[in-house]
C-alpha cells in the first residue's frame, strides 16, 4: 500500500509527527519534495529532533528513507543533518539513499535566493535555503542532479566555484544514489509512505502565488517527485492544525479578526494566545508564526485539489483552555461573501473572515486515549470540519508526542 501525507494549509501542521507515528508501519519512507527549507519536528520520548531533509521515518532502525526526484538538495546541510542524527545514537548507516534525479543546491544559489529576496518590493520571506534559484534553474535546464555528479561533460560545463564545491561530495552522494523507479517497483509489496513538505497553499501551482515555495507540495507532487504513477496512490492523508499558522509573507485571511468593521481589520485575539501556547516558531529560520483562526475556505480547497481521503488535526489541544473557538466558514469582501478560495492575492488581502463560534471543552484532551472519550464539544468542532469539507477525520494529534495521538480510522487499510 502507498499512502501520500501533505500538508494541507501554509506549512508546519505536523507532517513530521504524524509521518513518525505511520511510519511504524511503513517499510520505506520517501520525502518527494522541497529541501531544507522545511523542518519537520518529532518528538519521541521527550527527546527532540528537527529535520529538514531526511524522512521522519528515520527513527525506526529497520526502515529505509528515501530523499526523492522532487528534491532539491544541498549537500552540507544534508551532511550535518545525518552527522546530527548520528551523534544522537540514530544509525544510518545504508538506509538512507537519494534519487538519482533530484536536484542539487549550490552555495552560490543560496547566496542569490537571499540577495534576490532581500531586493523584491514586497519580500516572499523566503528561508534562504536557495530553494527557489535551484528550481529555477531545473526549469530552465541548467541544473545538477545527483545522477550528473562525475559525469565529465558536465563537470566541466560548470564554473570552477560550483565545481570545487561539489567534488569533495561527489563519492559520498553517488554512494547513496538510486533508480527510485525501479527500486520502488522491486518493492511493489512493500507499504511505502510519501512524506510532503510545505503545504498546499505554499505550492507553486495551488498556492497564494507568488508567495509560495517553488516545489510541488501537492498529492500529486508525490507521484513525480516519488517517481510512480498517480494510479500507484492508494490513499492521501492531509494534515492540518486546529487554526492557521503561516511564516514569511502573503495572505493569511484570519489572521484578523472579521468582527470589526470592514477594513478596519484587528489582529486576532488568537494570535499571541496560540503563537505561546502551540510553541509557534519556526524549526527552520526560528521566525514566530503568524497565527489566524481555522480557515475552512482554503481547508476545502485542500481537500479537492488534493483528493484527500482523510484528514489529520494536529495541535487541538491548543484550544483546551478556551470558553470559546472559531473557524472561518466563507470570506467577505466588499458586500460580497466568497466561498471558494481565490487565486488572486488582491481578493485574498480584502477578505474578511466570517466567523462560526463553536464552545471550547476547558479540559485536557491529551488524557484522552480514544475519540470516544473526548469532550462532546470537542466532538462537535470535529465533525463539523468533517461536514465542511465533506472529508473524515480519521486523525487526532492532542500533543506533540508520538503517544499523543488518537485514530479514529486505520489508516494502513484500504
Ligand atoms: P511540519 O513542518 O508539518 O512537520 O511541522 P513542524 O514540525 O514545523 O511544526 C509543528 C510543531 O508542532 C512542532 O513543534 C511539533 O512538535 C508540534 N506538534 C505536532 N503536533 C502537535 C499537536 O497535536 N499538538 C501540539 N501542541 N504540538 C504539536
Ligand atoms: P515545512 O515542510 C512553513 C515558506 C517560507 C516563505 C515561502 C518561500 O516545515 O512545512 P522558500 O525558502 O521555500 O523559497 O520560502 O515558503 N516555507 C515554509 N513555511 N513550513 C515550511 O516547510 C516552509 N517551507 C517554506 O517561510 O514564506
Ligand atoms: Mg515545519
Amino acid at each position: 500500500m502507498k499512502i501520500v501525507v501533505i500538508g494541507a494549509q501554509w506549512g508546519d501542521e505536523g507532517k513530521g509527527k504524524i509521518v513518525d507515528y505511520l511510519a511504524n508501519e511503513a517499510q520505506i519512507i520517501v520525502r518527494f519534495s522541497g529541501g531544507a527549507n522545511a523542518g519537520h519536528t518529532i518528538v519521541i520520548g521527550g527527546e527532540e529532533y528537527a529535520l529538514h531533509l531526511i524522512p521522519s521515518g528515520v527513527f525506526y532502525p529497520d526502515k529505509i528513507v528515501i530523499l526523492g526526484a522532487g528534491m532539491v538538495i544541498d549537500p552540507v546541510a544534508l551532511f550535518s543533518e545525518l552527522e546530527m542524527l548520528n551523534g544522537r545514537g540514530i544509525d544510518t548507516t545504508g538506509r538512507v539513499f537519494i534519487s538519482d534525479r533530484a536536484h542539487i543546491v549550490l552555495p552560490r544559489y543560496i547566496q542569490i535566493d537571499k540577495e534576490r529576496d532581500a531586493a523584491r518590493k514586497k519580500p516572499i520571506g523566503t528561508t534562504g535555503r536557495g530553494i527557489g534559484i535551484t528550481y529555477s534553474m531545473k526549469s530552465d535546464r541548467d541544473g545538477i542532479r545527483i545522477a550528473d555528479l562525475g559525469w565529465k561533460e558536465k563537470m566541466d560545463e560548470l564554473e570552477a566555484v560550483d565545481r570545487e564545491f561539489l567534488v569533495p561530495y561527489i563519492d559520498r552522494l553517488k554512494k547513496m544514489s538510486i533508480d527510485l523507479s525501479s527500486y520502488l517497483v522491486h518493492h511493489r509489496n512493500s507499504q511505502v509512505l510519501f512524506e510532503g513538505a510545505q503545504g498546499t497553499l505554499l505550492d507553486l501551482d495551488l498556492g497564494t502565488y507568488p508567495y509560495v515555495s517553488s516545489g510541488m507540495s501537492n498529492a500529486a507532487g508525490a507521484a513525480i517527485g516519488g517517481c510512480i504513477g498517480p494510479r500507484a496512490i492508494d490513499k492521501v492523508l492531509g494534515v492540518f492544525k486546529a487554526y492557521s499558522t503561516r511564516v514569511g509573507n502573503g495572505p493569511l485571511p484570519t489572521e484578523f479578526d472579521g468582527d470589526t468593521e470592514e477594513g478596519a481589520g484587528t489582529e486576532s485575539v488568537l494570535d499571541n494566545f496560540v503563537r505561546n501556547t502551540g510553541r509557534e516558531f519556526g524549526v527552520t529560520t526560528g521566525r514566530p508564526r503568524r497565527c489566524g483562526y481555522l480557515d475552512l475556505v482554503s481547508l476545502r480547497y485542500a481537500c479537492l485539489t488534493n483528493s484527500i481521503d482523510s484528514l489529520v488535526m494536529t495541535h487541538l489541544d491548543v484550544y483546551d483552555t478556551l470558553d470559546e473557538i472559531k473557524a472561518c466558514i466563507a470570506y467577505k469582501a466588499g458586500g460580497r461573501i466568497i466561498e471558494n478560495f481565490p487565486a488572486s492575492v488582491e481578493d485574498l488581502n480584502n477578505a474578511k473572515p466570517v466567523l462560526r463560534s463553536f464552545s471550547g471543552w476547558k479540559k485536557k484532551l491529551s488524557g484522552a486515549l480514544t475519540y470516544e472519550e473526548f469532550p462532546v464539544q470537542a466532538m462537535e468542532y470535529i465533525e463539523f470540519i468533517e461536514r465542511y469539507c465533506e472529508t473524515p477525520i480519521g486523525i487526532v494529534s492532542v500533543g506533540y508526542d508520538r503517544k499523543e495521538t488518537i485514530i479514529r480510522k486505520r489508516p494502513w487499510s484500504k
